[in-house]
């Protein structure tokens, strides 16, 4: 039974105002919930309300206790008969904490004698905590009173403004909540437990005093001080880059070891998967400080994009989660480096929303249908999304994209609103129509941008043809053309710019061309010799660039991109060419291009480290099978080793391991730039390493696991040596799990490590971690670590010739399925890409996957996923 967006209804009921009383404890707890009911007088449904395993003690209306003829309550509805508009409806339910271990409506994080009770709604959770109208479009002012044991439970929360808290008898306590601002309900949010607190006073820029409060549990307090400092940047940033403050008197954020997700925007009480928010040096890497920095400014950016404007219903996902990653990830780039945060989210992009739209998952950013739509927080919907609204902001330019959001604001605050209302918001601002790009929204599969350059010496001409091609997906055999814009600029054979001029006009020296037909040809006047383009600049659209460049072309634009992005692109695309060089057919050339040129910029001592450090990394796995029609992931992945041989070759030992030392006399955990990318690019320098002179490389590795400062030097020195299962990584890893063996979030890298080991012997190792007596399924990120590490960021450790890893992978979804559909769901998507293994593999995965769907006892959420997967 699939939803569909051209099914849209308005509500027939809605409620003004709820009043929820919760009495709290981890066996039983019980929610009694006032809704003030009103009726839409345009319908005349009856009124149904959203309920999942609810225990029902009572309902009346208007004050009435109801007879059982006047109510029904059967497959997640209660129909209600007879209400009149302006009514009362009270309900009082029972839900069991402790044995929710979907980690979807009410649940325990951690144990049942330490652990604390919270929620998570989005998407439709909270219809397993009371009856309601659970869909985005019901918004409600909410009062919420929470009530429980004071020695179990000291602290109790809920989103809103607090409005008074006190004692009650038997040594219980009560303490209330009230939101001024209507929202939907997926936004609800309560924690209650022992939890300890660090505070910080801010005053918001239109003059608002906010307590900001960041919670978890005592062992860990510590390591919230650096969230809390990214979370006054980004309210800071918001103030600044778009006029927006926070609008409650507090804002809390909890962190939890017990999350389905990353994290979660809850009206002013944000609720946090702990490997976002928890940063010390021992036991975080560079990256996931940036990763807690950006996820704490995504939650906090949808106080504006996502919750004063909400979504009108779940297809338009992406109206909030799109535009929020795009403000994140606009924040992130003025927080560190612009440049490096463009590579790094569009090597997300390709390792992500590439294979998700080539495959048989694929679906636009907002989708037509839906079975369960837990299943569409997707690449898709979150990357691609943020790559349409980027699209959008540079079309318009910073000041016209101000205006249009500042125009979204102010027509849609308090509402749910769709991707057309954004759209006109921007559009209308500026009087520019942009529906036009409403086809992105609704066309799924990644364009071909195809380009072709010819040179006329005679009349000084440069003509650019460009066309596009998107190919037919699941469901979508008729693809049309979408407006593409595409950044350029032309180089000349020495590296130098050239002025443009196009029709007339002279434009300076970069442009931004709109493809917005099948095919269209560009004539650029007075270039005085044949130019290399730069196309697609910044990775202005999210499309693949197909462009005859010779090696030579590419290595011009390594050396003298003063655009980083297509910089480090040019480097990408000529490691795609080096790669095929080395194929039986080919004859080394591109290889040998590829080489000379990083070994040049190698000893450039004006490049900064950490873009070394990318440029001396070739596109992934993922991204080579990408390209071919019948992947062998084992092959792929020794191809790739060889070609960053090569290269390590070329290079030398004696300059890596010059290099190396030089890196490594700054040792130190400092977070500041020029450390990270010091550490960024030592950890490369030894990869390399690794594939010339073994022996050397563990020595050194092994060197740095002891003297580590910080988990970046420590991490990496352990991922080389337990890569190459060198002798040295033994003992390694004993210190690492001894040493992290109260730290969750360590030890998951520790199973994450083991599990990334490439080829054949990966499925015994994984195999053998799940009897590790911290290894457990039903702690979602532990899960992740160890099964979704080897399913889906280890191609040739999972893609075995003999299925084994199928098989393996296929039982645990099944054991997941009972503990935790959405996991187990999110994982599945593994699968996607089957269809386009060698015959072998394919018909291994086909029959794991098939034995999986016979199944009868599966959820809706992995059932979904693997139908689409299996037939589409
Ligand atoms: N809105 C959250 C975010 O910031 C994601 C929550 C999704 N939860 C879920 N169960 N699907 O991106
Ligand atoms: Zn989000």
């Amino acid at each position: 039974s699939a939803i569909r967006l051209d099914d849209y209804r308005r509500p027939a009921w809605t409620v003004a105002s709820i009043e929820l009383d919760v009495d709290l404890g981890i066996d039983r707890t019980e929610i009694t919930s006032r809704l003030h009911l009103r009726r839409d007088p345009a319908q005349s449904l009856p009124l149904r309300l959203d309920g999942e395993n609810l225990e029902l003690l009572s309902i009346t209306l208007d004050g009435r206790a109801l007879a059982d003829a006047d109510y029904r309550y059967a497959d997640g509805v209660l129909e209600v008969a007879a209400v009149q508009d302006n009514s009362t409806l009270e309900t009082r339910v029972r839900v069991r904490p402790a044995e929710n271990t979907a980690l979807e409506g009410l649940y325990l994080s951690g144990s049942r004698e330490t652990g604390f009770l919270l929620t998570q709604c989005e998407a439709e959770g909270f219809r397993h905590i009371t009856f309601f109208p659970d869909r985005p479009d019901v918004l409600s002012r909410y009062t919420v009173t929470l009530r429980a044991e004071r020695a179990r439970f000291p602290v109790l929360l809920a989103g809103g403004n607090p409005d008074g808290a006190g004692e009650l008898p038997d040594g219980r306590h009560w303490a209330r909540f009230v939101d001024p601002h209507p929202r939907p309900c997926y936004l609800f949010a309560l924690v209650a437990g022992r939890l300890e607190s660090i505070r910080r006073d801010y005053l918001t820029a239109d003059g608002h005093n906010v307590l900001l409060v960041m919670w978890s549990e005592a062992n860990v307090i510590d390591r919230c001080h650096y969230a809390l400092d990214a979370l006054e940047r980004s309210m800071r940033w918001d103030e600044r880059s778009y006029g927006r403050n926070y609008d409650l008197d507090v804002f809390h954020v909890v962190a939890t070891h017990d999350f389905n997700m990353g994290a979660m925007e809850n009206k002013g009480l944000n609720i946090f998967n702990a490997k976002y928010l928890l940063a010390d040096p021992d036991s975080s890497t560079d990256e996931e400080y940036r990763a807690v920095e950006a996820v704490v400014a995504h939650e906090y950016f949808h106080n504006w994009t996502g919750n004063r404007v909400t979504c009108r219903d779940w297809f338009q996902l992406s109206l909030k989660e799109g535009l929020t990653v795009f403000r994140e990830q606009q924040f992130s780039a003025d927080m560190n480096s612009a440049p490096l945060k463009r590579i790094e989210d569009v090597s997300l992009l390709r390792r992500t929303q590439f294979p998700e739209d080539a495959g048989p998952l694929a679906h636009p950013v907002r989708p037509a249908e839906y079975r369960e739509i837990n299943n569409f927080y997707t690449a898709t919907v979150y990357e691609k999304g943020s790559e349409l609204v980027r699209m959008l902001a540079g079309r318009l330019g910073q000041d016209g994209f101000r205006r249009g959001m500042d125009l979204y604001f102010e027509r849609h605050d308090g509402h749910a609103a769709t991707l057309e209302d954004f759209l006109s918001a921007l559009g209308d601002a500026n009087q520019i129509d942009l529906k036009p790009y409403l086809a992105w929204y609704a066309q799924s599969g990644t364009p071909r941008l195809h380009a072709k350059g010819s040179y006329n010496a005679e009349r000084r001409e440069y003509s650019l043809t460009l066309a596009q091609l998107t190919r037919t997906t699941p469901g979508q055999p008729e693809k049309l053309p979408l407006p593409i814009p595409v950044k350029l600029a032309l180089f000349d054979r020495h590296g130098h710019l050239l002025p443009l001029h196009l029709d007339g006009q002279a434009l300076g020296s970069e442009t931004v061309l709109v493809l917005d037909k099948a095919e269209q040809r560009f004539v650029f006047h007075n270039v005085p010799s044949s130019p290399v383009p730069s196309l697609l600049r910044g990775f202005s659209a999210p499309v693949v660039l197909e462009c005859d460049y010779t090696p030579a072309e590419l290595a011009l634009l390594l050396a003298h991109d003063v655009d980083g992005f297509n910089r480090w692109e040019a480097g990408q695309q000529l490691a795609m060419l080096a790669f095929d060089s080395l194929q039986p057919t080919g004859d080394g050339s591109a290889c040998k291009a590829w080489c000379d040129a990083l070994a040049a910029l190698f000893d450039n001592p004006s490049i900064d480290d950490a873009l070394l450090a990318d440029l001396l990394t070739p596109p992934g796995e993922i991204e080579f099978a990408d390209r071919q029609s019948e992947v062998d992931p084992a092959q792929i992945h020794a191809q790739r080793q060889h070609l960053q041989q090569q290269l390590a070759q070329r290079l030398g030992v004696t300059a890596l391991i010059a290099r190396y030392h030089t890196l490594a006399a700054h040792a130190g955990q400092q977070l500041d730039a020029v450390s990270q990318a010091q550490r960024r690019l030592k950890r490369r320098v030894l990869d390399l390493l690794a594939l010339l002179d073994a022996h050397q490389a563990h020595a050194l590795a092994a060197r740095q696991y002891a003297s580590a400062h910080g988990m970046t030097d420590r991490l990496a020195a352990l991922g080389v040596l337990v890569r190459d299962q060198a002798a040295q990584a033994t003992a390694a890893l004993a210190d690492f799990r001894q040493r992290y063996a109260d730290n969750p979030l360590a030890l998951d890298k520790w199973f994450g490590e083991q599990a990334k080991l490439p080829g054949e012997p990966t499925l015994a190792v994984v195999m053998r971690l799940e009897n590790e007596p911290a290894f457990t399924l039903k702690n979602p990120n532990r899960a992740r670590a160890l099964l979704g590490t080897f399913a889906s960021a280890n191609p040739s450790g999972f893609h075995r010739a003999d299925g084994a890893g199928y098989r393996f992978f296929a039982e645990r979804l099944a054991q997941l399925d009972a503990i935790n559909p959405q996991i187990a769901a999110r994982l599945a998507t593994a699968f996607n890409g089957w269809q386009r293994l060698e015959p072998v593999r394919r018909e291994a995965a086909h029959a794991a996957l098939a034995a999986l769907a016979a199944r009868e006892d599966l959820s809706r959420n992995l059932n979904e996923i693997v139908a689409n997967v299996l037939q589409r």
